[in-house]
């Protein structure tokens, strides 16, 4: 490629479509409709185009409904399922389209990002460039601008970039607007000029820019999650060695938390992760290192996964503690079913493994969720869900927290107590107060934290240190 070759003249607010509009996608499109550019959202569901057209949005994301309403006011977002009209329109495309483990493997799958790259280049005759946001395992890129050359009708008209995206799922909006740090991974100047005005208004409050080639923006996607899944798996393997030895991993967290060098922000033990994200890539990035020749560097990441998956499983021991040994026939109230709070994202929920875990130990589960339960009952129809909190606990042997919605950590263990057949609750994400629940004559177990923990002694900024 030459670095400074040049489609075209670069506008000064060029006209942007988004290939894709799941989580990232249609938060994108809303979020740089909201900037005031003139967005095209494309998508391959008629359906999920139809709904978003008609100020609907097809998941739960806070805040994201308002925004989407407020921008389709002001005619700045369109949604359409034509490619034609997308490579007509656009100056700027964002490919937003998912890149989920490949059946059977651990590798990514990247036929959908194959696709809405050659289909786009395929029909584009003006001058464009193709930012690939969905994140693939490294090499992907300089594989889809050959793709992208052999398939246009002029080459010469069309570049391709990447720009790793990294918004949390429950904070989208936020992530979008006001990010951390911005990737741009160019092959040409022109290229980074294009995005320089794309992201303007968010480059323009100084947001962190660092421009690379193509295959380190890419690796800074997965190299980024994959840290956060190691601290993660971390303090959950002190968990661990806590449970060996009657420490108390609460307390061990804040601890280290106040070391600015290692931090408190996913540093929460408990449960440990799940989501469309982190296992996902975690394993295609140990594929993809293999493939590579440097498995070695990234095998820790197979402990990570294993740490993370020894967590469910250890949810379920005390779980079948507090019931006596077994859950055979017991009631066991499931609080949560989504892969965190403010989500109803269900794509490898830890919650969900767990109730079906118990499930299978022939345990009578019931699963509550505030938002997730129609993903989950679709993904899960083995298990009984109950409609609302109070009924999910109504008689309960044991209960388990899950995911920790608001809706959970708020409630009242006196009043809980009143509903449940025993007051037995494993806190799997570390979000109750043990001593009110203690008080309540609850038996409170969690995960990493001794049986007999009465009290925690904590000052007050410590408790808001250690956070997700
Ligand atoms: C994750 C990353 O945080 C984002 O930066 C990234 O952009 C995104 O993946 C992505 O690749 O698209 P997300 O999947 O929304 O975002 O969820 P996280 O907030 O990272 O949480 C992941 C899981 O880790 C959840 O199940 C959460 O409960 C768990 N978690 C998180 C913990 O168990 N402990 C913690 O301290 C933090």
């Amino acid at each position: 490629m030459n670095t400074t070759a040049t489609p075209g003249p670069v506008p000064a607010r060029p006209k942007l479509t988004v290939i894709g509009t799941g989580y990232l996608g249609a938060t994108h499109a809303v979020a740089m409709a909201s900037l005031g550019y003139d967005v095209l959202g494309v998508d391959v569901d008629q359906s999920k185009i139809d709904k978003l057209a008609s100020g609907e949005v097809p998941f739960f994301e806070p805040g994201l409904p308002e925004l989407l309403q407020e921008v389709m006011a002001t005619g700045k977002l369109r949604f359409t399922t034509s490619f034609d009209e997308a490579a007509e329109f656009g100056d700027v495309h964002f490919i937003c389209v998912g890149t989920p483990q490949l059946h059977g493997s651990h590798a990514a799958n990247l036929e959908y990002v194959e696709s809405a790259f050659t289909t786009l280049a395929s029909k584009i005759t003006t001058p464009a460039l193709l930012v690939g946001k969905s994140t693939v395992p490294v090499g992907t890129a300089a594989r889809l601008t050959d793709m992208v050359q052999m398939t246009s009708p002029n080459p010469d008209l069309v570049q391709l970039a990447w720009n790793p995206e990294f918004l949390r799922e429950g904070y989208a909006v936020q992530d979008t607007l006001r990010p951390d740090r911005l990737v741009f991974g160019v092959q040409s100047e022109w290229a980074e000029e294009m995005l320089r005005a794309a992201f303007a208004p968010i480059l323009e409050v100084g947001t962190p820019l660092v421009v690379a080639d193509l295959r380190t923006a890419e690796l800074v996607k997965v190299a980024a999650n994959s840290f956060l899944a190691t601290k993660i798996s971390y303090i959950n393997a002190m968990a661990e060695v806590c449970e060996a030895t009657g420490a108390d991993v609460n307390l061990l967290a804040s601890a280290l938390s106040y070391d600015d060098r290692i931090g408190g922000r996913f540093l929460k033990p408990g449960l440990g992760f799940g989501g469309g994200c982190l296992p996902k890539d975690i394993r295609a990035f140990a594929h993809r290192a293999e493939e590579l020749g440097v498995g070695q560097a990234v095998a820790f990441l197979h402990e990570v996964d294993a740490i993370n998956a020894r967590r469910r499983m250890r949810t379920v021991d005390l779980v079948r503690e507090l019931a006596g040994g077994s859950v055979k026939g017991k009631r066991i109230a499931c609080l949560g079913a989504a892969f965190k709070p403010n989500s109803d994202d269900i794509r490898d929920a830890p919650a969900l493994d767990v109730a079906d875990m118990l499930r299978a130990e022939s345990a009578d589960v019931v699963v509550y969720d505030p938002e997730a339960m129609k993903n989950a009952a679709k993904a899960y129809p083995q298990l009984t869900y109950a409609e609302t909190f109070s009924q999910a606990i109504k008689g309960a042997e044991v209960v388990v927290l899950l995911t920790e919605w608001d809706q959970f950590r708020n409630a009242d263990p006196e009043m809980m107590g009143e509903l449940v057949a025993h007051k037995a609750i494993v806190d799997g994400r570390h979000a109750l107060d043990a001593t009110a629940y203690r008080a309540a004559g609850w038996e409170y177990r969690a995960l990493g934290r001794p049986a007999d923990v009465k009290t925690v002694r904590l000052s007050e900024d410590a408790k808001d240190k250690v956070t997700v």
